[in-house]
Formats: C-alpha cells, structure tokens, sequence
C-alpha cells in the first residue's frame, strides 16, 4: 500500500472508510506502525508524559517534537505523518505559529501539522494553512490547557460546551484546516461535527460516529502507567513483559545462565598462541 495523502484521508470520510491513526515517538515504534498498515502517526506532544516522564504536555519544547519527529519519519517513511506543535509554539503570534509550522516540514519532513484550540486560534490555523502547510485542528480536552479545563476532563457533556465546540468545529474548518481531531467529547456531538463538517473528524475518546480513531501508543499497548483514560482500550500489556524480561535477565546474570557459548566470539588462533600472549603481559 502507498503513503496516503490528505487528499486519500478526504476520500475515505466520502467512502465511509475509516481511518487509523496512533502516536509514536521513536524510530522502532513507527516501524511496526507502518508495518502493521495504519494510516496516519501523530508525533504528539503526548511524547511529554510518554516518553520523557513528565506531568503533562506544556514542557515539551520544539526541538524535542523536532528530533522525535525525525525519528518516526526515518521509521516510517511511507505513512502520512503529523507533528503536534508544542505549548508555546503558536501562542505569541500568527508570524510565530507559520515559523514553527515550518520549522516540521523543513527539519522533519512531516506531513502535516496539528495545533489544539478552537476559535481562539482561528487566525493562526488560517495563517499555517496560507502558508500551504496541512493543518489538523484539535478541540475538546486540549490536554495543553488542561489547566484551564480543571484537568484532563471530557468536554461537550452539556449543550453549552457543546454549542462551543460545534461553533470551533466550524471556525476550524473555515480557516483552512484540512481535518479534526476530537478528544474526550461524546459521540452525539461526535456525530453532529463529522456529519456537518465536510472535512474529515478523527476521534480520540469521541466514540465510534466520524472517520477515522486515534489512540495513543504508549496507552494501547499497556506502556504508559501513570493512568488510563477511560477511553483506551489494551491491546497489550508490553510493560508487564518489558518487567518480565529485565527479571529474567538479572535471574540469568547473577546466576551465569548468560551469556552462553552462542552468545561469544570465538578465538581464531589456537589457545596455546593465547596463553603465550597473556603470559608477556604477566
Ligand atoms: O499529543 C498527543 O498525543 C495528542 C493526543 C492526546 C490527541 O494531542
């Protein structure tokens, strides 16, 4: 199968077909993304809290999202590929958000950028997408605010917040972006916004009714402990087997079950030779 592009991702919302989509930060889980064939991989800021062991996402910089980036585009080269921008990466200005938004494409090839937020960040989705750059929108428990929304809490659950979000679903569009990703909302709205927007909705923790489904690597795979959103489904518990490995592995070590005779190299020379080398140095 080749690389999808963003115009594939609007043929599949026409044809009903859904899209996959999960994060990686790093070069091996990439591989096995793209050889397992998902469609799309997020390099999101998620990476935070995933990989670098911290709280939440706002500490995550650009050149972590850079170098991250870089590493899921050399293992995945044929799989569509979106980099989040980071807390502060978009904040100051509509000139900032382009120059960083460029900055994923020239120094990591990315695909397409993702930025959280609604109304409030209408010019700058219309200013990255004038620069020609794909732009994912991304509303709901925007986990860059989580501070503001009293933490990672689901959004829309009532007509309200609901009403909001419709009213960022539409601005986004608007603006230029090319797709939506909506986290944490449930799925009547979920429904509403994929149906009424014409370009494609992704959900992460917004049911089953719109395009296609994010879920976060480190999540589905049984990786990431600190806590499990109600929304992830395991696919795995990697961790448990990680733990399982190293124990059996110190087991082996302190008990010279390893290495094995197949785990050295082999002298070419005779043994005799050997013993006279190690005897000069006596
Ligand atoms: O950073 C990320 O992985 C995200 C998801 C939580 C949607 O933005």
């Amino acid at each position: 199968m080749g690389k999808k592009s963003i115009l594939d991702l609007h043929k599949m919302k026409k044809a009903g077909e859904k899209a996959t989509w999960v994060t990686a930060y790093d070069f091996p889980m990439a591989q096995f993304a793209q050889d397992a064939g998902i469609d799309m991989i997020l390099v999101g800021d998620s990476l935070g809290m995933v990989t670098l062991g911290y709280q939440g996402t706002v500490q995550v910089t650009m050149e972590d999202c850079i170098s991250h980036c870089q590493a899921v585009k050399r293992g995945a080269s044929k799989t569509f590929i979106i980099g989040d921008m980071p807390f502060g990466a978009y904040h100051e200005s509509d000139a900032q958000a382009v120059y960083n938004a460029v900055r994923f494409l020239k120094e990591a090839n990315v695909d397409a950028i993702k930025l959280e937020g609604g109304l409030r960040v209408e010019s700058r989705i219309k200013a990255i997408s004038d620069a020609g750059i794909v732009v994912f929108g991304h509303i709901g428990l925007t986990p860059q605010s989580a501070g503001q929304l009293g933490g990672f809490k689901a959004q829309g659950l009532y007509v309200d917040s609901a009403r909001e979000l419709i009213e960022d679903a539409i601005a986004i569009e608007k603006a230029g972006a090319l797709a939506l990703l909506l986290e944490a909302v449930p799925p009547e709205l979920t429904e509403f916004i994929s149906n009424k927007l014409s370009i494609p909705v992704y959900s992460i923790g917004a049911g089953l009714p719109c395009d296609g489904q994010l879920i976060i690597c480190g999540d589905m795979l049984g990786m990431f402990q600190a806590f499990t959103p109600k929304f992830v489904k395991k696919y795995a518990n990697v961790a448990e087997i990680i733990t399982n490995a190293f124990k059996e592995y110190i087991e082996d070590v302190k008990t010279e079950k390893f290495p094995e005779d197949k785990h050295v190299y082999h002298i070419k020379d005779s043994l005799e030779d050997f013993e006279k080398l190690f005897d000069e140095f006596k």
